[in-house]
C-alpha cells in the first residue's frame, strides 16, 4: 500500500503550497491568476480521480469485512466539493471580473480562506486514511490482495493523467520515495507503459 501513501504525502505537500501561493498572490497579475487557477484545476482533477479510486475499489473492499466504512470517508469527498472547492471557483471567478481594489481584495481574501480550509480539511481526512484505514487494512488483507488493491486504484487513472500524477509526486519526493514509486510502477505497468513513464521521469531534476 505504499503507493498509497506516496499520493497521501503528495496531497498533503501541494494543499501546504497552494496556502500559501494563495497566501502570496498578487491580486493585480493576471497571469499569476491563471497559473494559480490552473494548477488548483488539475489538482481538483486528480483529486477526484483519487477519490474515485478509492470510492470504488478501497472502500468496497473494507465494506465487505467492516460495515460502515465506506460512507463516513466518502461523507468527506462529498464535503469537499460544496465546502471547499466550489468556493474556490467562486473566488477565481470574483477576481476574473472584479471591478476596483475592494472586489479584487474579497476575492483574494476568499481564496485565500477556501485554501486554508483546503488543507486543513485534506490534513484531517488523510490523516484518518494512514492512521485509522491503513493499519485496518493491513490488518484484514494480505500481501497479494493488498497488491490487488493497489494495483486496481492505479489502474483506474487513465494513462495520460497517470503520467501527470506520477510526475507531480516524483518532483516532490526524496529519492527513497522516488525509487519505492518507480518499482511500484514497474510492477504494474505493462513494459511498453512503464518505458515511457521513466523516459519522462528522467527528465525531472
Ligand atoms: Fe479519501
Ligand atoms: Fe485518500
Amino acid at each position: 500500500m505504499q503507493m498509497y501513501l506516496y499520493i497521501h504525502d503528495a496531497i498533503l505537500r501541494e494543499v501546504a503550497e497552494l496556502e500559501t501561493k494563495a497566501r502570496e498572490l498578487n491580486r493585480e497579475d493576471a497571469e499569476e491568476i491563471a497559473a494559480l487557477a490552473e494548477r488548483m484545476t488539475w489538482f481538483h482533477t486528480m483529486v477526484k480521480q483519487h477519490e474515485h479510486a478509492e470510492e470504488e475499489i478501497l472502500f468496497p473492499a473494507m465494506n465487505a469485512r467492516h460495515e460502515f466504512v465506506a460512507e463516513t470517508y466518502q461523507f468527506d469527498h462529498d464535503d469537499f466539493e460544496a465546502h471547499v472547492f466550489d468556493g474556490i471557483d467562486e473566488a477565481f471567478a470574483g477576481l476574473g471580473r472584479a471591478e476596483g481594489n475592494g472586489e479584487r481584495k474579497a476575492a483574494g481574501r476568499l481564496l485565500y480562506r477556501q485554501n486554508v480550509a483546503l488543507h486543513e480539511h485534506m490534513r484531517l481526512h488523510i490523516s484518518k486514511e494512514n492512521e485509522l484505514l491503513v493499519p485496518k487494512l493491513l490488518e484484514e488483507f494480505d500481501v497479494s490482495e493488498q497488491a490487488e488493491i493497489a494495483g486496481g486504484m492505479a489502474g483506474l487513472f487513465d494513462p495520460p493523467l497517470m503520467a501527470q500524477t506520477v510526475g507531480w509526486m516524483y518532483r516532490g519526493q526524496n529519492a527513497e520515495d522516488r525509487a519505492g514509486m518507480v518499482a511500484f510502477l514497474e510492477a504494474i505497468l505493462p513494459e511498453e507503459a512503464f518505458t515511457g513513464i521513466s523516459n519522462m521521469l528522467a527528465g525531472i531534476d
